[in-house]
C-alpha cells in the first residue's frame, strides 16, 4: 500500500532539504547586475564566509558544485608533475586525487584501514620519510559522504606540523561544513573546499574554496591555473564580475545570504551541537536495529563515525528494496550505497535544517519498511533515538 502524500522528505547526505526561508529569498526579480543591492549582498557573503570555515583566510565562490571547487583548489595551488598525497577513507579523496593526476599532479594514495577512518600515525611517518620533500600536498576529506567516516582533521594537522612537512594541506568539507566542528587555522589547513548543499542549506551550484595564506603563495607559483578557476582575476577590485567570471549566481547569492543569517542567528557552536543530537540519535537507532544477518554500522570505531552522515550496511537486507520502500511507499528519500557499497548499504543523511520531527521521522519510517519487509532487527530504533532526543529537550 503508498501513504506517499504529504511532503515528501529526503534524507539523503545531500543535496539537503532547503530552508523555506531561503527558497524564498531566491525567489526575486533580476536586479542590476552592475551596482546596488546585488553586489552589497555579494560582497557581504565573500565577507562573512571565512567565519564559517574559522579563518582568516579568503574565501572564493564559483557557480559549480563539489567537482568545481576540487578543480578550483588543485588548479590554483599546485605544478605539473607534483607529488600529492591522498588519504583515502570512502571514496570522495581518491576523486579529488584523481582529478589533481588528470590536470597533471602525481598521486599517492594512503589508504585508511577497511571500514575505518585515516591514521595520522601513518601520515606522520609517511611525511618524515619524504626528506627531500618530494610531496607538495596531502588531500583529505573530513567527512566521506559514502563511508559515513569522520576524519580528525586537528591530529592529522597537528602531525603534518610536527613533522616540520611544507606540503599544503587541503580539506574537503563539502560534507561536513556547518554540521561538523571545523576550525580551518587552528588546526593548520592551507585550503578548504566546500559546496552549497549540504550543511549549507543551499541548492546545489556554489562551489566554495578558502585559502590561507601559504596557499595564496602557492598560487603565485602554480602553473595549473586556468582562466574560470584563477584567483587572481577573481580578487580584483576592477569589476565585481570577474569574482564569479561572468554573470554572477544571482538567485545563489540571495539564498547564501539568508542561509548564512540563519546559521549566525542560531550559532555555529549551537549548529554542531544541533547535529551532534541527530546523529547521536541516528547512531542509538541504527545500534537497536542491528541484528545479526541484519543493519550493521559501516564505521567500526564509534568516535569516527560523522555527525552528518550515516552509512548503514544491510546484511541480508535487499537495501535497494528498502530504500524504494520508503520512497515509494513512505515519501521518504534515503541515500543509497554509493560505488562498493551498492545494493549493499543505505545512507542516513543527518545535515542540514533539520529538527526532531524529520529525524524521528526518518527513523520511524525506516523501521516500519524494515517491519514491512519482515527483515531482521534487534529492537526498536525509533525509540532508543527518541530517548536521546529526549535527553536533549531536557537539557
Ligand atoms: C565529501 C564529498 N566531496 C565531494 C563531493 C562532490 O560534490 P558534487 O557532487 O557537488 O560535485 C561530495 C558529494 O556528495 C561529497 O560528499
Amino acid at each position: 500500500m503508498k501513504l506517499n502524500r504529504g511532503r515528501m522528505l529526503t534524507s539523503m547526505p545531500g543535496p539537503s532539504v532547503i530552508p523555506e526561508r531561503v527558497l524564498s529569498a531566491m525567489h526575486t526579480a533580476m536586479p542590476n547586475i552592475y551596482e546596488g543591492a546585488l553586489i552589497d549582498t555579494s560582497v557581504s557573503v565573500f565577507d562573512e564566509l571565512p567565519a564559517i570555515a574559522k579563518t582568516s583566510g579568503r574565501a572564493f565562490m564559483a557557480i559549480s558544485n563539489g567537482h568545481g571547487a576540487w578543480e578550483m583548489a588543485l588548479t590554483n595551488t599546485l605544478c605539473r608533475g607534483d607529488h600529492v598525497l591522498v588519504l583515502e577513507s570512502g571514496r570522495f579523496a581518491i576523486g579529488w586525487g584523481n582529478q589533481a593526476n588528470v590536470l597533471g599532479a602525481e598521486i599517492e594514495v594512503l589508504n585508511a584501514p577497511a571500514r575505518g577512518a585515516i591514521d595520522p600515525q601513518a601520515v606522520e611517518e609517511r611525511l618524515r620519510a619524504d626528506t627531500d620533500h618530494k610531496i607538495k600536498a596531502v588531500l583529505a576529506v573530513q567527512v566521506d559522504t559514502a563511508s559515513g567516516v569522520w576524519n580528525d582533521i586537528a591530529e592529522i594537522g597537528r602531525v603534518i606540523r610536527a613533522s616540520g612537512h611544507p606540503a599544503l594541506f587541503m580539506v574537503d568539507c563539502i560534507a561536513s561544513l556547518g554540521c561538523v566542528e571545523y576550525r580551518m587555522d587552528d588546526w593548520s589547513v592551507d585550503v578548504t573546499v566546500g559546496g552549497s548543499q549540504k550543511g549549507l542549506m543551499v541548492p546545489p551550484g556554489l562551489g566554495i574554496v578558502w585559502a590561507g595564506e601559504k596557499a595564496m603563495s602557492a598560487h603565485k607559483r602554480a602553473d595549473m591555473r586556468t582562466p574560470y578557476w584563477d584567483w587572481t582575476a577573481r580578487q580584483s577590485n576592477d569589476a565585481h564580475y570577474l569574482r564569479y567570471c561572468g554573470t554572477a549566481p544571482i538567485q545563489h547569492i540571495y539564498a547564501m545570504r539568508t542561509a548564512l543569517d540563519m546559521i549566525t542567528e542560531e550559532g555555529l557552536e549551537a549548529v554542531w551541537a544541533r547535529h551532534a543530537v541527530f546523529a547521536d540519535a541516528v547512531r542509538a537507532a541504527v545500534e537497536a536495529w542491528s541484528a545479526p544477518g541484519g543493519l550493521e554500522f559501516n564505521i567500526i570505531d564509534p568516535a569516527h563515525r560523522s555527525d552528518s552522515t550515516t552509512t548503514v550496511l544491510t546484511g541480508s537486507i535487499d537495501a535497494e528494496r528498502l530504500c524504494r520502500v520508503c520512497e515509494d511507499g513512505a515519501g521518504l528519500t534515503l541515500g543509497i550505497g554509493l560505488g562498493d557499497f551498492a545494493g549493499r548499504a543505505f545512507r542516513i543523511g543527518h545535515m542540514g535544517h533539520l529538527n526532531p520531527t524529520m529525524v524521528l521521522g526518518t527513523l520511524a519510517t525506516i523501521e516500519a519498511a524494515l517491519g514491512a519487509m519482515d527483515a531482521p532487527v534487534g529492537s526498536s530504533g525509533a525509540t532508543a533515538a527518541a530517548r536521546v532526543v529526549s535527553d536533549a529537550l531536557k537539557s
